[in-house]
C-alpha cells in the first residue's frame, strides 16, 4: 500500500482511541525547551547580527538583516517636486491602511492613499480564523490582557497591549456600524470561538472568511468617503526634511516605472509583513507584496525597530497538494475540534496551545521521523478535519468552513471525508518598527500601524488579534497623524538620510546585498501583475 494512503488509513481508523485519551498539558518548562529545540525564532546559525542603524548590536534572521542593509532604489539627485501635496500619506491598502485613512478623513485631514498592488490585497484578506475580542459575560478585557501577555512570553509592550484589549468592543461595534457581519447564534448574539493560547471564547468570526468580510467593508467605506488611491504604486523611500523629520515619500508607478513624489505632513506606514521574505526558506501565507517594506523604509529614516527577530509560523500551512504549499488551513479547524496526528496515527501536543508551541511540536515529530512525505519531498503531519463533523453533527464543516472547503476540493481532497497534510508556514511578524499607544515611531511625523509595527503582540501573537490589532491601531495612527498634520507646516523634502544611511554602510564596510523595498519576490512574474511593468527590484 503506498505509505501515505497507509498512514493515512491510521488516522481515520484510530479516532476512537485517539478521542479516548487526553492530550498531557506540557508545563511552561517543557514548553520552553520544546521551542528552544524546535522553533525557527531558536536556531543561532540562522540569526546575524545588525550592523548599522539604530538596533545595531542585535540579531536578527539573514532575510531581515540583509533587507536593513540594502540600498536604497532612488538615485542621488531625484527631482523632488511634489505631484502630490496632502496632510496625511496612508501607505497600505490593507485593514490597517483603511482604517486608518478613515479615520484621519473623519478629521477633516485631507488623505491620500497608496497601494503596491490594488486596494484590499494584503494579508488582511487572508486572516480567516476570527477576530479576538472580550465581549461576553464570563470575560474582560483584563483575561484577554493576561492571555495575550502569556501567549507573547511576557514580552508585549503593556501600554499598546492594554489599549488593544480595553478599545476591543469599541472596534467590533465600529465595524458592525459599517456593515461587517460577524456571525451569529439563532438569537442574534454575537457568535464567539476560542483560539489557541486563549482561556475564554472570544473570536469574533464571519465563518472562515473573516478578514476578507472585513476588508469587503472597510474597501466599500473608503470608496464611499472618496478617499483618492493610488494603485500599483508601491513607496520605494520616504522623505525626510533636515531635522529628519518625515514629510513625504517616494513612490513607483509600477505601469510605466516612473517616480512620484508626495509631500506630507504625516505618514502611516501600514504596508503589512514580510512572509515573502520567506525565512529561513520556509513557505508562506501571505500575500505577494508581503515583502517587509515598512521596516526598511522606517530603518533608513533612523526608525527603531522592536522584536525584530521573532517571526509567527502558523502552525497549519498547507503541504500537499503541491500548489497550496504554505497556504493557511484556519486554526478554527482545531479550535473546532480537528486532531494533528502524526504519521503513526498518534496526537502529539494539545492543538489548543499557542501557535509557537504547537508548531515546534509539529516540527520536531517530523524531524524524529513520525511525518509523512508527500509526493514532491515535504514532510507534514495529519490535521484531521473530519473530526468535526463527528463531534458537532455531519454539515458543520461545510457551513463553519467554506473557504476551506472550497480550497481543497478544487485539487480534489474533500476535507469533510479525509484528512489533511500540514507543516508550519511563515504566517506573520511578530515585531516590526516601534510605536507608541498613538502608533507613532520614533521619526516625527512618521506612524506606524498594523503588521508593520512592533512591541504589542511580544515574541508570539495569539490568533485574532492582529484583526482586532489593525483596527485599534489604524484608528489611534489616523487620528494622531490628521491631529500632527493641522499643527505643523509641510516640511522640505529631501532625502538627506539616505544620503547618510549610505554613508554609514560605507563607513562600516558594508556592501549591500540587495536593493530594496523588494516589492515582489523574484518569482513573481511582473507582467502577470501589471502588463506594462517596468519596475526594477
Ligand atoms: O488560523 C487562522 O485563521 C489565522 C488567524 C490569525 O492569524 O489571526
Amino acid at each position: 500500500m503506498d505509505p501515505i494512503e497507509e498512514s493515512k488509513s491510521r488516522v481515520l481508523t484510530g479516532r476512537d482511541e485517539r478521542r479516548a485519551l487526553t492530550i498531557p498539558i506540557l508545563t511552561p518548562a517543557d514548553k520552553d525547551r520544546l521551542v528552544h529545540a524546535y522553533h525557527p525564532d531558536y536556531k543561532k546559525e540562522e540569526y546575524h547580527p545588525i550592523r548599522i542603524g539604530p538596533n545595531a548590536g542585535e540579531r536578527t534572521v539573514r532575510e531581515v538583516a540583509e533587507l536593513l542593509e540594502s540600498d536604497s532604489p532612488v538615485p542621488a539627485g531625484l527631482d523632488l517636486t511634489p505631484q502630490y501635496r496632502v496632510d496625511v500619506l496612508v501607505v497600505g491598502g490593507g485593514g490597517a491602511g483603511a482604517t486608518a485613512a478613515l479615520t484621519a478623513k473623519a478629521l477633516g485631514a485631507d488623505v491620500l492613499l497608496v497601494t503596491k498592488l490594488r486596494m484590499g490585497d494584503s494579508n488582511t484578506v487572508m486572516a480567516q480564523g476570527g477576530m479576538q475580542v472580550a465581549i461576553t459575560e464570563d470575560d474582560s478585557p483584563v483575561t484577554h490582557f493576561f492571555d495575550t501577555l502569556r501567549g507573547g512570553h511576557h514580552k508585549n509592550d503593556p501600554h499598546l497591549l492594554k489599549v488593544l484589549v480595553e478599545e476591543g468592543p469599541m472596534a467590533a461595534q465600529w465595524l458592525i456600524g459599517l456593515g461587517v457581519l460577524f456571525d451569529r447564534d439563532e438569537s442574534g448574539n454575537l457568535k464567539t470561538k476560542k483560539g489557541g493560547g486563549s482561556t475564554k471564547p472570544r473570536l469574533l468570526t464571519c465563518s472562515d472568511y473573516t478578514g476578507l468580510e472585513i476588508m469587503r467593508v472597510l474597501k466599500d467605506e473608503v470608496l464611499n468617503k472618496q478617499i483618492p488611491i493610488l494603485e500599483f504604486s508601491p513607496v520605494v523611500e520616504l522623505l525626510t526634511d533636515p531635522d529628519g523629520r518625515c514629510s513625504g515619500a517616494v513612490l513607483k508607478n509600477m505601469d510605466n516605472g516612473r517616480f512620484i513624489i508626495v509631500s506630507a505632513k504625516s505618514v502611516i506606514l501600514a504596508t503589512g509583513g514580510s512572509g515573502r521574505l520567506h525565512i529561513e526558506g520556509f513557505p508562506t501565507s501571505n500575500h505577494y507584496g508581503a515583502t517587509g517594506d515598512a521596516l526598511v523604509l522606517a530603518y533608513r529614516t533612523g526608525a527603531k525597530l522592536a522584536h525584530a527577530d521573532t517571526f509567527q509560523y502558523h502552525p497549519t500551512g498547507s503541504v500537499f497538494p503541491e500548489q497550496l504549499a504554505g497556504a493557511l488551513v484556519t486554526e478554527g479547524i482545531r479550535s473546532d475540534g480537528g486532531h494533528l496526528v502524526n504519521r503513526n496515527g498518534k496526537r502529539f501536543v494539545n492543538e489548543l496551545d499557542t501557535r509557537d508551541v504547537v508548531a515546534a511540536a509539529i516540527i520536531r515529530e517530523c524531524a524524529e521521523g513520525r511525518g509523512v512525505k508527500t509526493p514532491s519531498g515535504r514532510v507534514g503531519v495529519w490535521l484531521d478535519v473530519p473530526m468535526i463533523d463527528l463531534l458537532m453533527g455531519d454539515g458543520s464543516i461545510t457551513k463553519r468552513f467554506p473557504a476551506m472547503v472550497r480550497q481543497f476540493e478544487r485539487y480534489g481532497i474533500d476535507i469533510r471525508k479525509e484528512p489533511v497534510l500540514i507543516y508550519p508556514t511563515l504566517h506573520y511578524q511578530n515585531g516590526g518598527v516601534a510605536i507608541d499607544v498613538e502608533g507613532r515611531s520614533n521619526v516625527a511625523g512618521l506612524f506606524v500601524a498594523g503588521e508593520a509595527s512592533g512591541g504589542l503582540h511580544g515574541r508570539n501573537r495569539l490568533m485574532g488579534n492582529s484583526l482586532l490589532d489593525l483596527i485599534v491601531f489604524g484608528k489611534r495612527a489616523g487620528s494622531a497623524a490628521a491631529k500632527r498634520a493641522k499643527s505643523v507646516p509641510a516640511g522640505k523634502l529631501t532625502l538627506s538620510h539616505v544620503t547618510r544611511f549610505r554613508k554609514e554602510l560605507e563607513k562600516n564596510g558594508i556592501k549591500p546585498k540587495r536593493v530594496a523595498p523588494i516589492i515582489l519576490p523574484d518569482y513573481v512574474r511582473r507582467e502577470a501583475i501589471t502588463p506594462a511593468a517596468l519596475i526594477k527590484p
